[in-house]
């Protein structure tokens, strides 16, 4: 039994993806269903192809849909307590290239509540609010369409979310969240209330439109809980059930399978700056042989480098400039000092490149935000 756990709020272990799948009953995104959406928008991002994008869940039936002229919109969010690293992009950054390809609309949810409620930490729910400002710049910055795209905090836009939310949680029960959640009698009634606010974007769009209108939720797969839960309970009301599409974790620098806040070293925030990015990457696992010698003999894995895995996730876009990188650290060709050197380059001139982009995207914040 492999021994690890994932759930919204923990990932612990080392996480074997083709047992999670299981385990949570999505389907491998093969390569027909690569096909499929090939045709529509002629190129794949590499996401889909590296299978950093994995697993879906009724991906097949959305694009009948679609070939059948009914047009999906897209959902995804972010809960804030902290800035945001480069791991927490990749989601956002797929939704954004579906939105290009497929020409969709984008509702992304921002539950300024979730981490209050879930984290202990937190205990002041009105000093998340700078934060909540940061992490929305990062999330326009990524080059979301503003005339296609809605960003709502849960707190301002309860007026439109809370009566939907209520339709949900009365068909939830307390055995099925603390089932589902591995919640205690000892949790708080709005941590376990919280999985209804969550649910309600899957199916706003239909409530808005008076008919049905499908949905596709990129995410991170320790996401998925919330629409396992919520997609009978969708369905019950009459609604579509969101498709979905989850990718893994982009790995920690050190090695852990998800990048954890609590490991200084482990994650790259998008706000670190030059110096910090060069010295967290200097600390990464590489995976190479103790000595230049030794690795000059035998080579590296570059499955178990993460300074490989980096350029895999994010940093090299073009498979055959990856594969020479890859082959280069099979065969002991380059050490790890260059290797890192030329990975915090990378990430410094993306974070500089990314960073312009939010400044930018300050005077558009209007244009994306709802409010009730
Ligand atoms: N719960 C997510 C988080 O912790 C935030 C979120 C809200 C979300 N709605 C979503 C994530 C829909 C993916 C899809 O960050």
């Amino acid at each position: 039994m492999a021994d690890f756990n994932v759930t919204p709020w923990n990932v612990e272990g080392k996480v074997d993806y083709e047992v999670l799948e299981k385990r949570f009953g999505i389907k491998p995104l093969d390569e027909q269903l690569l096909n499929r959406i090939k045709k529509h928008t002629k190129d794949l991002h590499f996401f889909l192809t590296r299978q950093i994008f994995l697993a879906h869940r009724e991906l097949d039936w959305l694009l009948d849909q679609y070939e059948k002229g009914n047009k999906f919109y897209l959902y995804t969010g972010r809960a804030p307590s902290g800035g945001m690293t480069l791991g927490h992009l990749i989601p956002f950054m797929m939704t954004r290239w579906l939105q290009e390809k497929f020409g969709a609309e984008v509702y992304i949810q921002i539950p300024d509540e979730e981490k209050f409620l879930a984290k202990k930490d937190i205990t002041d729910i009105d000093k998340l609010r700078p934060i909540i400002e940061d992490n929305v710049l990062d999330i326009i910055a990524i080059g979301f369409d503003p005339k296609k795209t809605k960003i709502f905090l849960d707190t301002d836009y309860a007026g439109v979310l809370y009566k939907q939310a209520c339709r949900v949680a009365k068909r939830i029960t307390f055995s099925t969240v603390k089932d589902a959640f591995g919640l205690t009698n000892e949790a708080n009634i709005g941590w376990i209330f919280y999985t209804s606010m969550q649910a309600v974007p899957a199916f706003l769009k239909s409530v808005e439109e008076g008919h049905n209108v499908p949905c596709l939720i990129p995410l991170a797969v320790d996401q998925d809980v919330h629409f396992r839960v919520a997609r009978d309970v969708i369905g019950k009301l009459g609604y579509y059930k969101p498709a979905i599409l989850h990718c893994k974790f982009l790995p920690g620098l050190m090695g852990d399978s998800k990048m954890s806040s609590s490991v200084e070293t482990d994650a790259i925030y998008l706000n670190d700056n030059p110096e910090t990015v060069t010295k967290k990457v200097n600390k990464a696992l590489t995976g190479q042989q103790a000595t230049a010698e030794l690795q000059k003999k035998h080579g590296g894995d570059p499955d178990k480098c993460m300074v490989c895995q980096y350029y895999k996730f994010l940093f090299e876009p073009d498979d055959k400039k990856l594969e020479k990188i890859f082959e280069s650290e099979r065969k002991g060709k380059i050490l790890a000092g260059e290797h890192k050197a030329d990975l915090a380059k990378r990430i410094n001139r993306f974070l500089e490149e990314h960073r312009k982009k939010k400044e930018q995207a300050r005077s558009k914040m209007d244009q994306f935000m709802l409010k009730s």
